[in-house]
């Protein structure tokens, strides 16, 4: 390997909306991706790994709206808490910039341009719902409306919560924008199109080319066999974004620049460092370029993303390397369970190394799902770092210091055993450039395993109470301490901060795969310092009360600026007597169960006291019918009733909810079946 030249690699991970936080479902990509990066480097390969954040689209123009700031200054903003994030993590990037940059200007109108004197772009004019109030065109998640199949009012314009039809947004009863409440007009404009279609049989041979991983392979093939459809690349103003060159008032669609923006940040850096740019992006370039993305992103990676650089005549990504969704305890992370755990919640009560530690013991080249298990993390965390590989430096350090005066053995007393721990680091490589890094975790630690067997065999402390055994015991500790040292080169690019600690305990100038090879003796090394302590449980617990505590400000800060622009504008003032209208009762949830061909309803049966009442009510998700039999909540008993494919719905019960959860509402004790609320 030392012999021939570097190889080139440039490394993206997908860029982050500027407009929310990094949460630890971001991590899994940006820590799966650092590995490797660092993985390159440490095996001395000419290795860049850049990113941005994703700053452009109707949802942050708003967002900044909303909070009564620029968008500019809204992505400012967002990208400094955004690096401070990835910085806790030691995610390290070689450059961070954004798509709202003068190199992504350039690029997008580069590469636009290209497509559109080749005959790639297409324009016709299409309809659209449209905000005569705000003045803006608006996608279908800001219409709002009655679901035309079952009538659930409030229902977003492309599909129905309530009973999971799709339609169109002209298909909604009363349709309402979501940013003013105003009724939406139908109104035409000019689109600009990009001919995918055109591009299907250069895809197909680059998707079989072994560019993608076997499974995402297989999904496309499937997206071929319906059909490519033309994409839409234009957004009519305003939209926070860049203008098409040659179409005054039309605006590339997010997702047309943000890919590009890979581009534009590695750009930015070579002008920074005197990279050559062209060497990279050049059609016949020999150097190899990765994006690391979550497999909800395919579409726009694996598709028009080679598309657009092959038209452009531009070479195209090596790899798209894809990775599944973080699960926590085994469920979709969730608000209200406290496991949608931001960046910064997580590095305020518990170490980044865990987490990368834990994410590299379970990762793979695969794209199934990755589960945060709470229990399983702090276990693997102590029995394996801690326990394992840093117990082997504990138990040696202090016998190299009071035998050795701080300094190993002149001889290596076990150089086959060493010698072995070296080899092991050709096979550990593989797994780590396979992005195998959980096999490669699991090699590591039989090493470890290993490592602290032949300690314990030699047991130096028992030794070292008698006489004249003092340089056998500096040989075994000198032994256990270069043993410790090869593990921490292959762990350096999983836990880089404590590989830090380790070079300056073991006062090494390099800690890369290479430096490994030289034994050390008749060196001397530092005092020891605990490397990383344990997990303790109620950290991890503190941290899903605190991440719960995060909701609940998230909340108040939805609430505060309550206008027009808020996710839920409240609705129109009512008089008393309007709301008097509204009979409210107390029910008890009689019965419970499961409706057949409905994945969102229960049917409820209400005792209000004397009567009964059967109502569907799409509560499923959140709720088992066992957990609500025999309760009391809250029913609007005079809702005229309504006639729905599984039967009729003779009331309402309430319940608040959002995107994460599900709450339905109780009285407090005491209250009986059929009262009236006021
Ligand atoms: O899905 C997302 O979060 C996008 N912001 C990712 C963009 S990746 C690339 F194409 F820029
Ligand atoms: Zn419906």
């Amino acid at each position: 390997m030392s012999n021939t030249a570097p190889r080139n690699i440039l490394v993206t991970s997908a860029l982050p909306y500027a407009n929310g936080d990094i949460h630890l479902g971001h991590l899994l990509e940006y820590i799966q991706t650092d590995i490797w990066v660092r993985f390159q480097k440490s095996r001395g390969q000419r290795c860049f790994y850049v990113c941005a954040d994703d700053a452009h689209g109707t949802a942050i123009m708003l967002r900044a709206e909303q909070e009564g700031i620029t968008p500019e200054a809204l992505i400012e903003r967002v990208s400094n808490a955004h690096q401070a994030d990835f910085a806790k993590f030691g995610v390290g990037f070689d450059n961070y910039h954004s798509t709202h940059s003068e190199e992504n200007r350039y690029f997008s109108g580069q590469i636009y341009t290209r497509l559109r004197d080749k005959g790639h772009i297409a324009t016709r004019d299409i309809e659209q719902m449209f905000d005569p109030v705000k003045g803006l065109f608006l996608a279908d998640r800001f219409i709002k409306g009655t679901c035309p199949k079952c009538k659930a009012d409030d229902q977003y314009g492309d599909n129905c919560e309530k009973c999971g039809a799709t339609y169109t947004p002209a298909e909604l009863i009363d349709p309402v924008s979501a940013i003013s409440g105003a009724t939406p007009e139908v109104k035409s404009s000019t689109h600009y199109f990009f001919k995918l279609p055109e591009f299907s049989a250069f895809l197909q041979q680059w998707i079989n080319d072994g560019h993608v991983q076997p499974q995402i392979r297989n999904k496309l093939m499937e997206w071929f066999e319906s059909g490519f459809n033309e994409w839409d690349i234009s957004r009519d103003a305003p939209y926070f974004g860049f203008e098409i060159p040659d179409a005054p008032g039309k605006y590339f669609y997010v997702w047309l620049d943000a890919p590009i923006g890979y581009l534009a940040s590695f750009k930015n850096l070579c002008e920074r460092e005197g990279i050559d740019f062209d060497s990279f992006w050049e059609k016949d370039s020999e150097a190899e370029v990765y994006h690391f993305i979550g497999k909800d992103i395919v579409y726009f990676h694996a598709l028009f993303w080679p598309a657009m650089l092959h038209g452009a005549d531009m070479r195209t990504p090596t790899a798209v390397n894809c990775h599944g969704f973080l699960t926590v305890d085994g469920a979709k992370m969730s608000k209200s369970r406290g496991t949608f755990i931001k960046a910064a919640t997580y590095a305020e009560h518990l170490n980044p190394e865990y987490l990368r530690y834990y994410f590299a013991a379970k990762l793979s080249a695969g794209v199934d799902d990755l589960d945060l298990n709470l229990d399983d993390f702090s276990a693997r965390v102590n029995s394996d770092l801690v326990g394992k590989v840093v117990n082997i430096a504990s138990r040696c350090a202090g016998f190299v210091k009071k035998l050795g005066g701080g300094t190993l053995s002149a001889d290596c007393a076990e150089q086959a055993l060493v010698e072995r721990f070296i080899d092991a680091g050709d096979d550990i490589a593989r797994d780590f450039e396979a992005r195998e890094f959980g096999r490669a975790m699991r090699k590591i630690m039989e090493l470890a395993d290993e490592a602290n067997t032949y300690i314990a065999d030699k047991a130096p402390w028992a030794l070292a109470k008698e006489e004249g055994r003092e340089q056998e015991v500096l040989d075994i500790c000198s032994v256990g301490i270069n043993l410790f040292r090869q593990l921490m080169v292959y762990l350096a690019p999983v836990v880089p901060a404590m590989a830090i600690e380790a070079q300056r305990f073991l006062k090494l100038e390099r800690l890369d795969w290479q430096s490994r090879t030289t034994v050390l003796t008749d060196h001397a090394i530092e005092k020891f310092k605990p490397l990383m302590t344990r997990i303790e449980r109620d950290k991890i617990d503190a941290m899903i009360e605190a991440s719960k505590e995060d909701l609940v400000e998230e909340q108040k800060l939805k609430q505060a600026p309550k206008g027009p622009l808020a996710d839920e504008p409240i609705a129109d003032e009512i008089g008393f007597d309007d709301f008097a209208k509204v009979d409210l009762r107390i029910a008890r949830i009689a019965k419970a169960q499961y409706v057949e061909g409905a994945d969102k309803l229960l049917q409820l049966t209400l005792d209000l006291g004397g009567e009964t009442r059967n109502v569907f009510s799409g509560i499923r998700s959140a709720y088992s019918p066992e957990a609500l039999e025999g309760r009391l909540t809250v029913m609007v008993a005079n809702l005229a009733p309504r006639k729905m494919r599984f039967g009729m719905s003779e009331g309402m019960v309430l319940a608040a909810g959002d995107d994460e959860g599900i709450y339905l509402m109780s009285p407090d004790s005491g209250a009986k079946p059929g009262q009236r609320v006021m």
